[in-house]
């Protein structure tokens, strides 16, 4: 069978309108700007407030999507949501995302990859893709960990921050292909590292279960260990598959875990600063929607410039952890 190319049409995002700063994190937690951002790079964070969630963030990411592709929401013929944290589990944050846009073609559901969940739902879409199963894709991630940060743990809530990022890709009708190479990887002995239960309780006519916290706990050095050492292997290991070497790639779109984590991959790339995106600073760790929003952003400002080539990087909860290069093509918003 011929394998079908696959085209990035467009990407976009969505935030909630709550800026939190370091110093208004004083305010709760024994700590300061000065620990946060030199440990972290983060300065701000958008937090959802009221009735705000993540699936109505997904909603407005996808439609930014759309709206940048000037496609209608028939037109997509499968939706894939990545999300550790969607607002409903019945029905999937998906399937209200579909009813929202008025999808109505294919099959809409969830996936959970943590952080990854974006370059997860970029593999599966591929697949759909290449063999001809589908050929418009909407791929939304939401996370809206701010509910379920544990507020008095000053060593993990002062890292993340809500948002949503939405990508469509579709056959592409000239023969290129723009995922130049793509992988996916899990390691579930390493579950620990980052957990967060569902606090669900037993049938009343049984034995009652203990019902854990449902908070996220974190043992942070690990992870940052973990990651200094696995995604350069990742990252050189899709250019290898794309037989490219960091000298042929234009950007870096890491996931934005971490400041240091960042630089230590920018150097390991010899990339100049004007290579990496990075947005750490005004959104902290938004799980699965950093590469999308780091994506979306750095197109809609200029700081990428197309047509370019890309690497896109991942890692979190699982641990779970990715790569892709892929190409940006010319207009891509
Ligand atoms: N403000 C002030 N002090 C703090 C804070 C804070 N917010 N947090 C921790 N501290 C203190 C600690 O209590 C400790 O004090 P002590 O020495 O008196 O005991 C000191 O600062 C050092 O704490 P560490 O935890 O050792 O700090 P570290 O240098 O390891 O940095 C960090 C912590 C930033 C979390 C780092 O480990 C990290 O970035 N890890 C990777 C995190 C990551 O990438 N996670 C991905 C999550 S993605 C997902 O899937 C959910």
């Amino acid at each position: 069978m011929n394998h079908r190319p696959v085209k990035i049409v467009s990407v976009g995002k969505a935030v909630p309108k709550t800026v939190i700063t370091n110093d208004d994190l004083t305010k709760i937690l024994d700590t300061s700007d000065e620990w946060i951002s030199t440990r972290t790079g983060i300065k701000q964070r958008y937090i959802a407030s009221g009735d705000e969630n993540s699936t109505q963030f997904g909603i407005e990411a996808a439609k930014d999507a759309l709206n940048k592709a000037k496609m209608s929401g028939e037109e997509i013929d499968a939706i894939i949501v990545a999300s550790s944290n969607p607002y409903n589990i019945y029905p999937s944050c998906a399937c209200v995302i579909q009813d929202a846009i008025n999808a109505k073609k294919g099959p809409a559901f969830d996936i959970t990859a943590a952080c990854t969940g974006m370059l997860y739902a970029m593999e599966i879409s591929r697949s759909f893709i290449t063999t001809g199963k589908y050929k418009n894709i909407l791929l939304v991630a939401t996370d809206t960990n701010s509910k379920f940060l544990d507020w008095t743990d000053r060593a993990t809530c002062v890292l993340f921050g809500d948002g949503a990022g939405a990508m469509i890709l579709s056959e592409s009708d000239d023969g290129v292909d723009d995922i130049i190479s793509l992988n996916i990887h899990a390691d579930g002995s390493l579950g620990n590292y980052i957990t967060m239960n569902l606090a669900g309780e037993n049938c009343p006519l049984v034995e009652p279960s203990t019902i854990p916290q449902q908070k996220i706990g974190m043992v942070g050095k690990e992870v940052y260990k973990f990651v200094v050492q696995t995604m350069p292997e990742s990252i050189m290991s899709s250019l290898s598959d794309a037989k490219l070497e960091p000298k042929d790639i234009d950007y870096l779109v890491p996931h934005q875990a971490n400041l240091r984590i960042i630089e230590g991959l920018q150097s390991r790339l010899e990339f100049s600063n004007d290579q990496v995106v990075v947005n750490i600073d005004k959104y902290g760790n938004t799980s699965a929607a950093s590469v999308p929003i780091a994506l979306s952003e750095a197109l809609e400002s200029g700081k990428i410039k197309t047509p370019s080539k890309a690497i896109l990087c991942a890692f979190g909860a699982g641990m779970a952890w990715g790569s892709a290069v892929v190409r940006l093509r010319e207009g891509l918003k």
